[in-house]
C-alpha cells in the first residue's frame, strides 16, 4: 500500500528521469510525473504495469494548466505528497544561446528564460503550497544553479540564465519566510546539481574535467540523500550536489 507520494515536475528532464527511476526501483512511494511529454515513461512503465506511477501530460506551464494538473493529482490516491521536485529550466534552445557579451542580450530570449526558470517553478509553488498546508510534512526542491548566486558571480556572462536562477532563489527565500509563519511542515531547497551530462549542458561540456561531469544517476542519488537529511528548519536552503551550502 502506498503511504506517500513524490511529485516530479518537468519530468522529461534527464535528471528528473534518473530520479524517477531511482525512486521506483528502491522505494514503494507513489510517483506522479508531470511533463509536456511523458512518452518516455509510457514505455518505461507500461510493461511492468506499475500502478504506483502516474504520469500527467501538461499542455504548457501557464497558470490554468498547472491548476488543472493539481486537480488531476488529487484524483490518483490520497497518500500525502512528501517530496516535490521542480526540475524545469532552460539554458539554450534553437533560438536561445547564453550571452557571452552584453551585446548578445535579447529581450525575447530573456523573457523565455525567465518564464521557464523562474516563473514556472514559482507558479507551482504558489499553487501547491495551499494544498500542502496543515497536511503531512513535505520537502520541495527547485532546480537552481550555482550561477544564480550573486555573491559567487566572478566569471560574468549568461545574463539571462544567471538572472533567472537568482530570481528563482529570491522567490524561494521569500516564500520560505512566509511558509515559516504559516506551516512549519514545509521545507524549501534550491538545488545545484553540478554540471550534469544532459542536453542542457551538452554544448558546454568540453572544458569540464571528466570527474566534474556528473551522470544523472549520481546526481539523483545525491539529491535523494540530501532531501532525506534535510530538516524542517523554517528556512530556505541553497545546496549543491554534495549537500554543501552555497552563498546566495
Ligand atoms: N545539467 C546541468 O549541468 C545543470 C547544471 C545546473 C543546473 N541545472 C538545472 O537542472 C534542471 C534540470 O536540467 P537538466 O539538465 O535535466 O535539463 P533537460 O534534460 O534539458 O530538461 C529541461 C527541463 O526544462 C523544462 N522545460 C523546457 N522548456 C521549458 C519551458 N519552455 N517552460 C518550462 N519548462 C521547460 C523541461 O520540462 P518538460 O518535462 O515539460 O519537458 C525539463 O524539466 C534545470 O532547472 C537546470 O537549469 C542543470
Amino acid at each position: 500500500m502506498i503511504t506517500q507520494q513524490t511529485l516530479i515536475i518537468g519530468a522529461n528532464s534527464d535528471i528528473a528521469k534518473a530520479l524517477a527511476l531511482k525512486i521506483t526501483a528502491s522505494e514503494t512511494a507513489g510517483v506522479i510525473l508531470i511533463s509536456r511529454d511523458v512518452s518516455v515513461y509510457d514505455s518505461l512503465y507500461r510493461d511492468n504495469n506499475n500502478s504506483h506511477v502516474h504520469a500527467i501530460t501538461i499542455k504548457d506551464y501557464q497558470s490554468q494548466s498547472i491548476e488543472q494538473a493539481i486537480t488531476d493529482i488529487s484524483t490518483f490516491n490520497h497518500a500525502p505528497i512528501t517530496r516535490i521536485f521542480i526540475c524545469n529550466g532552460i539554458l539554450h534552445n534553437k533560438h536561445i544561446k547564453p550571452e557571452k557579451r552584453i551585446e548578445d542580450f535579447d529581450v525575447e530570449s530573456f523573457n523565455q528564460v525567465m518564464a521557464s526558470n523562474a516563473l514556472t517553478p514559482m507558479l507551482w509553488i504558489q499553487k501547491l503550497i495551499p494544498t500542502l498546508t496543515g497536511k503531512s510534512p513535505c520537502k520541495i526542491v527547485v532546480f537552481s544553479a550555482r550561477v544564480g548566486s550573486i555573491s559567487d558571480n566572478r566569471l560574468g556572462g549568461w545574463y539571462s540564465y544567471r538572472a533567472s536562477k537568482a530570481a528563482l532563489n529570491m522567490m524561494l527565500k521569500t516564500a520560505a519566510i512566509e511558509v515559516a509563519r504559516r506551516d512549519k511542515n514545509i521545507k524549501l531547497i534550491a538545488f545545484h546539481p553540478g554540471t550534469t551530462d544532459t542536453p542542457l549542458s551538452k554544448p558546454f561540456q568540453k572544458n569540464v574535467p571528466e570527474n566534474k561531469l556528473f551522470t544523472c544517476d549520481f546526481v539523483a542519488s545525491q539529491l535523494l540523500t540530501i532531501v532525506e537529511n534535510s530538516s524542517y528548519d523554517q528556512t530556505a536552503s541553497y545546496l549543491d550536489w554534495q549537500g554543501k551550502s552555497i552563498n546566495w
